[in-house]
């Protein structure tokens, strides 16, 4: 069976950190999210993967080339974001003869998908999906399924009045059914050719289409909240590494430090949280649930449920809390008078003083 992972897309809700990168780039626990994805896919078996790249497709191709997987990988540049249902036209002649798995790359899902896969492999129906209860469904596509049956009776995106509160889940299993669909939807009030569209186009041709429901959690990274809950629920899972150089400081709970970072002068690290190579921490308080890149330095300053990007460099501080700090920020004390905060930020950055 073949894979198809989305990673196009603007990602609004992101920036102004995707601006100059791409959502499943982010790394969640120091490793970007689409390589969770990537990974997913291998462990079920499959063993071609499309990946659909749009805005910053050379950094994600770059980024994915440069590692060695066990799978064959292929690109399929969408020229702007029209949609899930655009994107997997645009890779119909990579998808067209088999069953297929459809993964968003911003999805980041517990369990893995063995089961779904193995299931979707046997099953005769024309589309499987993975689904969720949520608190808010009117966010989301949501279901409306008959229970004894496993299948679903109807599909909505983002319905004003959701009929249940099952929302669909970033994994899709698809038969290429879905391209004579896709045909014949139109652009959404959005402007966008939406896969709900597509999924219920076969509801009411008659095809049948089955669901499963998540077992562990589930998580759609689309905003900052979104990203730091998925990181806080990858460090719960992590195991203890210590790479780097331990002088005069306190280390509590499960760790991961990379080569060559020093953590120096009376600094904490309370974990479960993760810290890259060649960084310094000293005299500062990194932790819990907290991500630090690779080359950062972290300088009397507390930073605590957080992610910050490669390169960033934190120098009295204060207290950080539950924030997205990009790549090679810089953040100082105003020494100078006079007082006050001084801020060069970028459009659409959000910051709470
Ligand atoms: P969304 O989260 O719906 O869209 P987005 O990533 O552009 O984010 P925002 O709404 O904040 O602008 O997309 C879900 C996934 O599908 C995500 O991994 C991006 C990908 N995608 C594509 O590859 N092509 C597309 O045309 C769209 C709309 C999304």
């Amino acid at each position: 069976m073949k894979g198809l992972i989305l990673s196009g897309g603007h990602g609004v809700r992101l920036r102004p950190i995707t601006y100059s990168q791409q959502k499943q780039l982010i790394p969640i626990a120091n490793k970007p999210i689409l390589f969770y994805c990537i990974e997913d896919l291998i462990n079920a078996g499959v063993q071609d993967i499309g990946i659909v790249v749009g805005p910053n497709k050379e950094q994600v191709m770059n980024t994915v080339l440069s590692f060695k997987w066990d799978a064959n990988i292929e690109f399929f540049c969408q020229d702007a974001p029209r949609g899930l249902a655009h994107a997997v036209k645009i890779s119909e002649e990579f998808l067209k003869d088999e069953k297929f798995i459809m993964y968003l790359g911003d999805n980041l899902l517990k369990g893995g998908i063995n089961g779904f896969v193995r299931d979707f492999v046997d099953a005769k129906v024309e589309s499987s999906l993975l689904l969720t209860r949520v608190e808010d469904p009117q966010h989301y596509g949501v279901a409306l399924v008959d229970e004894q049956r496993k299948v679903i009776l109807q599909l909505l995106e983002k319905p004003k009045k959701p009929p249940s509160n099952l929302s669909i889940v970033g994994i899709y299993g698809l038969t290429p059914s879905i391209f004579e669909a896709i045909d014949n939807i139109k652009p959404s009030w959005r402007g966008e050719f939406e896969i709900t569209d597509a999924l219920h186009w076969l509801i009411e041709k008659g095809y049948s289409i089955r669901y499963d429901l998540v077992e562990g959690w589930w998580k759609d990274t689309g905003k900052p909240e979104d990203l730091l809950e998925a990181n806080r629920l990858i460090l719960d899972g992590i195991c203890s590494e210590n790479k780097g150089c331990i002088e005069n400081s306190r280390i509590n709970g499960r760790i991961v430090i990379g080569d060559n970072t020093v953590i120096e002068e009376h600094s904490t690290i309370a974990g479960p949280t993760i810290i890259g190579d060649n960084c310094t921490i000293s005299n500062a308080y990194v932790g819990p649930f907290t991500s630090i890149g690779n080359n950062c330095r972290i300088i009397d300053t507390e930073v605590e449920n957080s992610i910050v990007l490669d390169g960033s460099d934190i120098v009295h501080g204060g207290k950080i809390i539950e924030s997205l700090i990009g790549k090679d920020v810089k953040i100082r004390k105003n020494n100078s008078l006079p007082k006050g905060k001084k801020l060069v930020i970028g459009d659409n950055s959000e910051i709470e003083l």
